[in-house]
């Protein structure tokens, strides 16, 4: 019979004697979802409107893609890939955004990875020096942990529900001259809201012209890194990228993508990063030390399907047209509780898998915390949120992200009913 390991009791301090070990942090939103699966757990009813996630039986990923991921493996494509992504994959992608978004990346400059995070983990660490000043809008996904592995120094920009708390050129501009790198998201994560296309180039034309007065006195450019994994769940929006435009911002644009969220494929992790060709050894060198590459066969598929983009058309207008409609069932709900006159508004959904919404509580009812406001809404009306200061948002707004990768119709007018409850209550 097997025994259990016993590992003593030797502290972390000790185990691990580096200040840069010490300060990692986990993700404050798997926290959260532990304590959901913990109160289901115990047969309580809950929507699960916290995880960035899809639930397959409700977001199947596209049967061209299941499929073409079996034929690869059954061909015997289970062998080592290249450490930069298959040369067909990396021109599949090329390909793709000539066809989609207008301009032709080089594929010797695409670098693919296991997913959005090895890339952005890469670019990170490609192209910042301890102690560079990393500008980044909040709330934001996860950029500040980055920043952290990165070592850089974090200058957060708090925005407003106004933009849809995406950054204006005021908002930045303080910052420009010093920074080292932006980090935009759009479509964002945690709002599901979309930069237009007036406020981007604003930015980008302030960031070349930034850029020439550092190359006059021989400094380093401000670069972008240009999140866009949900770039193809987009709902009543445009989707912009800096170098669509503003051509001027290729040689300090980075573009992140990944199947992860359009294919609803967050599980088979394959995505990259379209990066300047100087930036491509450094970054090929990280992603392969670390071991950080696709699947074989799941690159292989994904290059077959891009290069043919009609076969998964239909399942992207489709994943659109459910998500959209739950988002808006969702904000419709909200909508009518603030004409009865309850404490709650919403921020209409453009894009991505979330709905940001304020409930207006705090100072009241015994409230007194975002995160009173996240328990007391799991623990009365049954519903899992996660509040913005999760995303680096200031604490005290009652801001909060729906997120309905994994709820149903049913599941949304349950909740909406029960949180009408807690409200009028
Ligand atoms: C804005 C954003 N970027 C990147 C990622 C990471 O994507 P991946 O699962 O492909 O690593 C996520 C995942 O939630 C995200 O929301």
């Amino acid at each position: 019979m097997a025994v259990d390991v016993q590992f003593g009791g030797a502290d972390l301090a000790r185990l691990a004697p580096n200040p840069y070990a010490l300060g990692m942090e986990g993700s404050d939103i798997l926290a959260i979802a532990a304590q959901i699966n913990a109160l289901k757990a115990t047969g309580a009813q809950v929507a699960n409107f916290t995880i960035g996630d899809f639930d397959p039986k409700l977001f199947p990923i596209p049967e061209a893609l299941a499929e073409a991921v079996s034929e690869e493996l059954a061909a015997g494509q289970t062998n080592y890939p290249p450490a930069v992504g298959l040369p067909e994959l990396r021109k599949a992608i090329s390909g793709f955004y000539a066809e989609r978004l207008g301009f032709r990346w080089p594929a010797e400059s695409i670098l693919v990875g296991s997913g959005a995070r090895p890339p952005i983990y890469a670019a990170f660490r490609t192209i910042v020096a301890p102690g560079d000043q990393i500008l980044f809008p909040t709330p934001t996904w996860n950029c500040r942990y980055y920043v952290y592995l990165s070592q850089g120094v974090a200058v957060p920009v708090v925005t407003r529900p106004e933009t849809g708390f995406m950054p204006t050129l005021a908002d930045l501009a303080p910052h420009l001259a010093t920074a080292r790198v932006l980090y935009l998201n759009s479509p964002l994560n945690p709002c599901g809201t979309v930069i237009q296309a007036e406020l981007l180039r604003e930015i980008c034309l302030a960031i070349v012209a930034e850029n020439r007065r550092r190359a006059d006195l021989g400094e380093r450019p401000l670069l972008v890194i240009y999140d866009m994994v949900y770039w193809q769940l987009t709902f009543g929006a445009e989707h912009v990228t800096p170098v669509g435009l503003v051509p001027e911002m290729a040689p300090y644009t980075l573009l992140i993508d990944a199947i992860s969220k359009w294919w609803a494929a967050t599980g088979l992790r394959v995505g990259w990063a379209a990066v300047p060709p100087t930036l491509f050894g450094p970054m090929q060198s990280l992603i392969g030390h670390i071991g950080a590459w696709a699947g074989r066969a799941e690159q292989r598929a994904v290059a077959r399907l891009l290069a043919e983009p009609s076969r998964t058309a239909p399942f992207v207008a489709g994943m659109n047209a459910s998500l959209s409609g739950r988002l808006t069932r969702l904000y419709d709900g909200f909508s009518a509780m603030s004409a009865e006159g309850l404490p709650v508004t919403a921020i209409p959904a453009r894009g991505a898998i979330y709905l940001s919404v304020r409930f207006d509580l705090l100072g009241r009812r015994g409230i007194h915390t975002d995160e009173d406001l996240r328990a007391r809404l799991l623990s009365e009306a049954g519903v899992g949120i996660v509040p913005f200061t999760a995303f680096g948002y200031p604490p005290g707004t009652g801001w909060v992200r729906f997120s309905v990768g994994a709820a149903s119709d049913p599941d949304v007018d349950a909740a909406l009913a029960r949180i009408r409850r807690f409200l009028a209550g």
